[in-house]
């Protein structure tokens, strides 16, 4: 039998609410590639692999665990999704953003995005931590496509205030508690999975980003379709091609995204203390 969009998200939240056991959190973070030793900060922590959840697709990209995390992170409640889902593993964007929907109808109120991205800005360095202040879907596709349901959004969200200031400087304040320097700039989501050539760098630079990755945008926009406050942060795993003196490879970027990992995780338990006080 099938089910209309509307139907298959009420399940999932009940079947994951039912897993969670009371536990209530407000605030969520979607873990990128090799970001997920975050989960592991969870205290008091319930793990729910992507498969208990019906319609909830399980991530084959490298890097990437597949299940939700609850718990609590210096005394704020979470909860941590450990794993996405891509378009270019050749998830449909309903499939890609489906845990955001879940993520909405559960009572999240805040999801912090996160990614591994290259860095299209000559400034940003590997290892580079960088807020996301704005983005650009450069990826063809938008996931609002098709018929409307107004339970679940408008038909023209705006994106004037997409990425939220408050969060923002939350985070500016943990990472200045923290002696972190973090930076702050535009993502730019396209849809690899082959990495960008370098006329596609210039180009973006052109454009206005600082970061390109193949992840977010569509979150992002379904995020805000539900009402979503919105933050990111992208950790900068390389220099874009044609920046860099050597081929990239999927290897360089995990390894960077693990080196990051110490600041990347430091960062976010600042935010989690910062947010419960
Ligand atoms: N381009 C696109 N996606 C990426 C990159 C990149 O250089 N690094 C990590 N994700």
């Amino acid at each position: 039998m099938t089910t209309d969009a509307y139907s298959r998200i009420q399940l999932a939240t009940s079947v994951l609410r039912e897993h969670l056991d009371g536990r209530d959190p407000r605030t969520a973070f979607v873990l990128g590639t090799a970001l997920g030793p975050f989960a592991d900060a969870v205290t008091d922590a319930v793990s729910v692999p992507f498969d208990e959840v019906p319609h909830l697709r399980s991530p084959t990209a490298e890097g990437h665990a597949g299940r939700f995390v609850a718990g609590t992170v210096r005394g704020l409640p979470v909860l941590v999704m450990s794993g996405r889902l891509h378009p270019y593993e050749g998830w449909d964007l309903a499939e890609v953003t489906f845990p955001i929907r879940v993520m909405a109808a559960f009572g999240i109120e805040l999801v912090v995005l996160t990614n591994a991205a290259g860095g299209v800005d000559p400034m940003l360095a590997a290892g580079d931590l960088m807020l996301i202040e704005d983005h650009l879907n450069l990826t063809g596709s938008n996931a609002l496509i098709g018929p409307n349901d107004d339970r679940l959004g408008p038909r023209f969200p705006d994106m004037t205030n997409a990425w939220d200031q408050a969060s923002r400087d939350t985070f500016n304040l943990a990472a200045a508690k923290l002696g972190l320097s973090i930076r702050s700039g535009v993502y730019a989501g396209v849809s690899g999975p082959n990495y960008e050539t370098p006329a596609e760098v210039r180009m973006l630079r052109a454009l206005g980003a600082h970061a390109v990755g193949m992840s977010t945008v569509h979150e992002a926009i379904v995020a805000r379709h539900s009402g979503l406050r919105l933050a990111g942060i992208s950790c900068i795993t390389n220099a874009a091609a044609g920046e860099a003196s050597s081929p990239l490879s999927h290897t360089e970027v995990i390894d960077t995204a693990l080196r990051s990992a110490g600041a990347f995780q430091a960062l976010l338990e600042g935010f989690c203390e910062k947010l419960a006080t």
